[in-house]
């Protein structure tokens, strides 16, 4: 399971690529918003300076919402660099793009994704990336790990070779449920990915193997 992080804080990107496991970026306009980041140029010089900060899939995710606005926004965004993956919600006018960016060579990360139809519309698309949004799915009183454990099920069958993206994860347990379950991606907060780091086991017997050491010193 690759491991990207879901943020546009360089700070927060740069410590999780210094762990050695960072694989790609995701990023949407509230994530850009909450770094106050404002303008179309500031954004897109924004969405270079991740790709050369890390050798990975970036998702920069347009906000038109008609297929020709869809297009001509992730026609630019691809043009930033070759590892922008255009990210495209989950509408009518968006699968119709998905299609047009598949014919064109613009690989694509569909989301917004909460049922698995809504999954199976953007792989036939041929949406490089879904990304099912399960602790949105959680908040609604629903299991958002039985939306992975669906998909990996149908994506195998059907021989799909779009890839599954968990997103909105927030906690650790998230990330262990879908590498359990089959996601072929995670992206997450800094904070969950480092709480994979905690046990308290592992403290006290450091601890005590660090005091032992002294006696050997
Ligand atoms: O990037 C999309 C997704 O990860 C959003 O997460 O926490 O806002 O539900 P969240």
């Amino acid at each position: 399971m690759k491991f990207f992080i879901d943020t546009a804080n360089l700070a927060q990107i740069k410590e999780a690529k210094d762990l050695g496991i960072l694989d790609g970026v995701t990023t949407n306009p509230s994530l850009m918003a909450k770094e106050g980041i404002k303008g179309q140029e500031a954004i897109y010089n924004h969405y270079k300076t991740i790709c050369e900060l890390v050798d990975g899939d970036i998702s920069a995710e347009v906000i038109s919402t008609d297929f020709a606005g869809i297009v001509e926004e992730g026609k630019k965004l691809a043009a930033i660099h070759p590892n922008i993956v255009v990210k495209v919600p989950m509408i009518k006018d968006g699968v119709k793009a998905i299609k047009w960016f598949t014919d064109n060579g613009i690989r694509t990360n569909c989301t917004l994704i909460f049922s698995a139809g809504q999954a199976i519309l953007a792989a036939k698309a041929g949406a490089a990336y879904v990304s099912p949004f399960i602790g949105r799915i959680d908040d609604s009183g629903w299991e958002g790990t039985e939306l992975i454990a669906q998909l990996a099920h149908i994506f195998t069958v059907q021989g799909y070779e779009t890839e599954i993206l968990a997103a909105s994860i927030r906690n650790a347990n998230h990330i262990i449920k879908c590498a359990e379950l089959g996601a072929d991606v995670v992206t997450s907060p800094l904070e969950s990915i480092l709480a994979l780091l905690k046990h308290p086991l592992t403290d006290l017997g450091l601890a005590k193997f660090l005091e032992d050491a002294k006696k050997t010193a």
